[in-house]
């Protein structure tokens, strides 16, 4: 079991897994003939599997934009709670199909923040691809469009996850034993 820190991770989706998912979940993407497609990436969690998932669509032949959005959600510990927007996107939506990506859905309430915000700027659709969805904990009525892995409901880290910003160089998921 890898060590990282001190502290002993347990995986729960290998950088292998990972990989070949990604893969499905692009030609999935590409399956659904979006038109002007701006695929924006949600910060910070979502670094690393933003940047495998544009180049899987590239091999599949998708040509989106890309942008990058910071928002951040202040609560209790981990449980996420009133959602903020620290850095917006340069580009104009509207019209346009809209990809959010997202390391994982929990309350849903970050991909609802961002989806109902490019909504109102006009944007033609807004569909969520996200890594992990951890639906036990869902809060809100929003469900990915396309989703990598149903994750057991522990705090995960790696592959872009952190905890107070350790952990997100690992090339897998995991969660911490100790
Ligand atoms: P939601 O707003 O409750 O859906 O939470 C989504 C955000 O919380 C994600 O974008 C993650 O950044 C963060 N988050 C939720 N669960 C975890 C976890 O298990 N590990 C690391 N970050 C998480
Ligand atoms: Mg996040």
């Amino acid at each position: 079991m890898p060590e990282v820190g001190g502290k002993t991770i347990e995986t729960l989706f290998s950088a292998e897994d990972i990989a070949a998912r990604n893969l499905d979940l692009a030609r999935q993407i590409s399956d659904g003939h979006f038109h002007d497609l701006l695929v924006i990436s949600i910060l910070k969690g979502s670094f690393i599997f933003a940047a495998d998932l544009i180049r899987a669509m590239h091999d599949v032949g998708v040509e989106p934009h890309v942008e990058f959005i910071t928002v951040s959600s202040y609560g209790a510990g981990t449980e996420s709670g009133q959602v903020r927007l620290l850095r917006d996107i340069d580009s104009d939506v509207s019209g346009r199909d809209v990809l959010l990506i997202d390391d994982i859905l929990e309350s849903g309430k970050t991909l609802k923040f961002v989806r109902d915000l490019m909504l109102e700027r006009g944007a033609r659709s807004v569909s969520i691809a996200v890594l992990l969805d951890k639906s036990v904990r869902r809060k809100t009525d929003i469900e990915a469009d396309f989703k990598g892995f149903e994750c057991p409901d522990y705090f995960v880290v790696g592959y872009g996850m952190d905890v107070g910003h350790a952990f997100r160089q690992l090339p897998f998921v995991g969660w911490v034993k100790d």
